[in-house]
């Protein structure tokens, strides 16, 4: 039985110290970075058989960890074999490369079983690919509010102004002046018959670009030059790319910088809160994504203040979160008071590594579980927690983003030739709800003109109100 008598936060902070007792797992939830691939510079990069592998392996990994029956961090119900839907939430941008990656994990999660359905007519079927699991994939289209969440970074006006400011400081002209030379030498790797790699590319400025171009070649490319590089050069390449990457993701006195991790954080705060308002119901969540959401959750969220997590994770990397009671927990807790959270972050998919599944303090503390609710305190502080948050602080324009913008909408309207005289504020709100599901701007423009032409704002918002369906289709006809 876990210890209900505990009630504070510090009390039952103690109760994890001992280091025998034990302790069980309500759920978890996992953001992942993709395999190795191939070169970001050309389109239709993606996943190579060894980024399948890696991401793959990392997730047979969590399954062996977080599913299996014989493992101490089984999550307390979680189904081992057969896929359950319910229990499992999973979701990933819409671009090949992190559908791929979360594909890749899945499969490593939950593989193949050979089940065998026997028709009435007495024939025997097997699914394909020797039982395969079709586990549900959440694709988020580029204009699905979303995207926000895994991607927090694109289509953000005031973190792109903010990031460009680091191209303007002392830090970035010093590092650009110091390491010209260097960069002049890397020339010779990136020059072959038809490279487009020329002088003028070479500089600090380009630092992720030349790092990954030379980095994937010397991995894939037989007759690349970038074969010969040395592990010396290849490691100063690393690490000034992650100078430059991170600089654009973390700094404490502009926390735009790291909108992309805020948001993150609440999307993670948001499926471990569903784990426990359901009691359990989902059970594991996954989030496919990119090393600088990694970076910039790092810095402003997590306070992970080690100097490792100012560098490029490495492919397949995972940070996880586990929900967990002390003690042998054999239904779902009534109150949060006992609930804890602990932070793992697994540097790349090798087993091997010390780096496996490590557990870090998160908030500058020294304790590696935190108590719920101060977790939600602290993630609260910094996250970002709803789309209208996401698009006040980012200034967006995306099309998701005019319901939350008068001004916006008054622009859309006055370019269709318009105005929004005539309709109450109450019409405008009204119209500027169902264009956060409409995807032109236009279309919302062509509502406004069309609802001023009835001039009866009231019925025509509780027209729109009441059926969003058949006024979406209205609208869109009104497109040019
Ligand atoms: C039984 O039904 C399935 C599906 O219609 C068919 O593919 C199979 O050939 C049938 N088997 C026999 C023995 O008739
Ligand atoms: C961090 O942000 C502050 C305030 O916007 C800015 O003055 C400073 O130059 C930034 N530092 C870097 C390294 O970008
Ligand atoms: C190098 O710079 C030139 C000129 O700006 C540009 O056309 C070319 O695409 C760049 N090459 C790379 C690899 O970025
Ligand atoms: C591999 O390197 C050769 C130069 O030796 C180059 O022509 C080719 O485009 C490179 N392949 C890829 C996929 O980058
Ligand atoms: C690597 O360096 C060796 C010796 O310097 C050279 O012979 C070889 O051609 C180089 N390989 C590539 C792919 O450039
Ligand atoms: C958890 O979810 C419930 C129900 O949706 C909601 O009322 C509550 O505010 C959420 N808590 C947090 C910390 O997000
Ligand atoms: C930092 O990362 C390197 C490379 O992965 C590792 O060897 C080293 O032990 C890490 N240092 C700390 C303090 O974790
Ligand atoms: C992850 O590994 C890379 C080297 O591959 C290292 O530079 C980085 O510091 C490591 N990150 C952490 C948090 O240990
Ligand atoms: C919890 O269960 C494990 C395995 O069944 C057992 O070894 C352990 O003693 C139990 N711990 C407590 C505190 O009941």
């Amino acid at each position: 039985m876990h210890a209900l008598a505990l009630l504070t936060g510090l009390a039952a902070l103690q109760s994890w110290i001992a280091p025998a007792s034990a302790e069980t797992v309500l759920g978890l939830a996992v953001f992942s970075r993709h395999g190795d691939r191939t070169t970001r510079r050309f389109p239709g990069y993606g996943l190579t058989s060894l980024g399948h592998n890696q991401n793959y392996q990392v997730g047979a990994h969590y399954r062996s960890t977080y599913l299996s029956n014989s493992s101490p961090l089984k999550i307390l119900g979680i189904s081992e074999d057969v896929y359950v839907p319910s229990q499992i939430f999973a979701s990933a941008p819409d671009q090949k490369i992190l559908i791929e990656t979360s594909t890749a994990f899945l499969q490593g999660l939950y593989p193949p079983i050979n089940r065998e359905e026997v028709l009435n007519n007495g024939s025997t079927i097997t699914s394909p690919l020797g039982g395969y699991q079709y586990v549900f994939l959440r694709s988020e289209e580029e204009e699905s509010p979303d995207t926000i969440w895994i991607k927090g970074d694109d289509g953000c006006p005031a973190y792109t102004s903010s990031a460009d400011q680091y191209f303007q400081t002392e830090d970035f002209q010093a590092t650009a002046a110091e390491t010209q030379e260097f960069y002049s030498r890397m020339l010779s790797y990136l020059t072959f018959e038809g490279s487009d790699w020329t002088m003028t590319n070479m500089s600090y400025r380009m630092a992720y670009d030349i790092y990954d171009a030379i980095h994937v070649a010397s991995i894939h490319n037989a007759t690349s030059p970038a074969r010969n590089v040395t592990s010396a050069d290849l490691s100063r390449l690393h690490a000034l790319a992650s100078k430059l990457e991170y600089s654009l993701n973390a700094n404490a006195s502009s926390p735009i910088r790291s909108i992309g991790g805020q948001a993150l954080a609440g999307a993670m705060l948001r499926q471990l809160n569903q784990t426990i308002v359901s009691r359990g119901r989902t059970k594991l969540s996954f989030f496919g994504g990119s090393y600088d959401t990694m970076l910039a959750f790092f810095s402003h969220v997590a306070q992970l203040d080690r100097p490792n997590f100012t560098y490029l994770p490495d492919y397949a990397s995972t940070i996880s979160f586990e929900l967990l009671v002390p003690g042998n927990a054999t239904e779902f807790p009534r109150t949060v008071d006992d609930i804890g959270v602990r932070f793992r972050f697994w540097n790349g998919s090798s087993l091997d590594s010390e780096q496996l599944m490590q557990v870090y303090p998160l908030f500058g503390s020294s304790d590696e579980v935190t108590p719920w609710t101060t977790f939600v305190d602290k993630i609260q502080e910094r996250a970002v927690t709803s789309l209208k948050q996401w698009c006040g602080t980012c200034g967006s324009q995306k099309s998701f983003c005019l319901q939350y913008n008068q001004d916006q909408l008054e622009v859309a309207l006055s370019q269709f030739g318009g105005n929004g005289e005539g309709l109450s504020k109450g019409a405008i709100g009204g119209i500027s709800a169902v264009c956060g599901a409409v995807v032109s701007a236009l279309a919302c423009a062509a509502a406004f003109l069309l609802l001023k032409k009835k001039n009866n704002p009231s019925n025509a918002r509780l027209a729109v109100a009441s059926s969003p369906s058949s006024s979406t289709k209205e609208l869109n006809s009104f497109q040019p």
